[in-house]
């Protein structure tokens, strides 16, 4: 991720903050789960709780993006707790497409092809590192 992705992404979580967690959590979870049912079992059968816990690790990760290398023992840890969840490497992707298509109908005209490239980016590093926590 260069400078200019950390510094779109930090605007966008600004602007992603202000709006409903509760609207944004049931886009997110709903879009999981029409495209992929088979990874409701996973959840609780309230995801409601869930959601604040994702926005809230996002959150984290966003306002420390500029010391990345920090906070891989966190994203760390976070993935081997995944692996217990059931989650496997090839749902990652999964998850990011229910991530960015979020924020694309949250943003509207905002989303840009630049910023959803940073996000892309930024997705793709903590799932890489989690990815790799996960062996
Ligand atoms: C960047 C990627 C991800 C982030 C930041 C993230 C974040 C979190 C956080 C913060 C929690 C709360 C519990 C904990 O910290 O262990 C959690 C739980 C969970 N995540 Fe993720 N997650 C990611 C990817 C995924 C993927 C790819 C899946 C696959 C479907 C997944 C499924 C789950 C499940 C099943 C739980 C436990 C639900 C529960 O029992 O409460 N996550 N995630």
């Amino acid at each position: 991720m260069n400078d200019k992705q950390v510094s779109l992404i930090k605007n966008s979580w600004k602007t992603f903050r202000t709006m409903d967690p509760q609207i944004v959590g049931d886009l997110f979870y709903s879009k999981l789960f029409v495209d992929h049912p088979e990874l409701r079992r996973m959840f609780p059968a309230d995801v409601k709780q869930q959601h604040s816990k994702f926005v809230d690790m996002l959150s984290f990760i966003v306002s420390r993006l500029d010391e990345f290398e920090e906070l891989t023992a966190d994203i760390a840890a976070m993935a081997k707790r995944h692996v217990g969840y059931g989650v496997k490497t090839q749902h990652y992707p999964l998850v990011g497409k229910a991530l960015f298509w979020t924020l694309k109908q949250g943003f509207g005209k905002s989303w840009t092809p630049e910023l959803e490239e940073a996000w892309v980016t930024c997705y793709a590093s903590i799932s890489a590192t989690m990815i790799k926590a996960s062996a």
